[in-house]
């Protein structure tokens, strides 16, 4: 059975271009061997991460990730059984969430990722893909 997890997360120091990097490879050589997709956002002090494939791999994935010391204040927002993936053509993309580009900003007192539904965080995930924000988008 497939399903679709949704986080928010607080990184615990700076997100720097050499954290993004690590991480990046890290999720696309283990996604694409283990059949995982999705999307990390991730920018201005936080992560927005959309985990899909077997549940049982998701779950053992998720609960590596929550442990990762490098980001804290890990909440599930969303999860939810799927027939289709959304995030197909992605082991891991990334979307940059700058603190200067308008366009990616998200004005956090106005749209705080913690207190948002799946739904609505799924949506603004899927505007940033669609407005050509992804910086990495390797295929599965
Ligand atoms: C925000 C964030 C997202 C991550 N996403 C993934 C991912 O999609 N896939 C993955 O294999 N590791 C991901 N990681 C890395 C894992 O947390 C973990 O460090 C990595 O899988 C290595 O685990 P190990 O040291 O237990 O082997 C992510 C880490 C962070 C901080």
């Amino acid at each position: 059975m497939l399903i679709r997890v949704i986080y928010v997360s607080s990184a615990v120091g700076p997100q720097t271009s050499t954290m993004t990097k690590a991480i990046l490879e890290k999720s696309q050589a283990w996604n694409r061997a283990n059949g995982i997709t999705g999307v990390l956002c991730q920018g201005q002090g936080v992560f927005l991460q959309a985990l899909e494939g077997e549940r049982a791999t998701v779950t053992k994935l998720y609960s590596r990730i929550y442990a990762d010391l490098r980001h804290t204040k890990v909440e599930m927002i969303h999860c939810e059984s799927i027939v289709k993936r959304r995030y197909e053509n992605w082991s891991m993309a990334l979307v940059s969430l700058s603190d200067i580009d308008p366009e990616t900003r998200i004005d956090w007192p106005e749209f705080d990722p913690y207190s948002a539904t799946g739904l609505l965080l799924m949506a603004r995930i899927d505007d940033l893909l669609a407005s050509g924000s992804v910086i990495a988008a390797p295929a599965p």
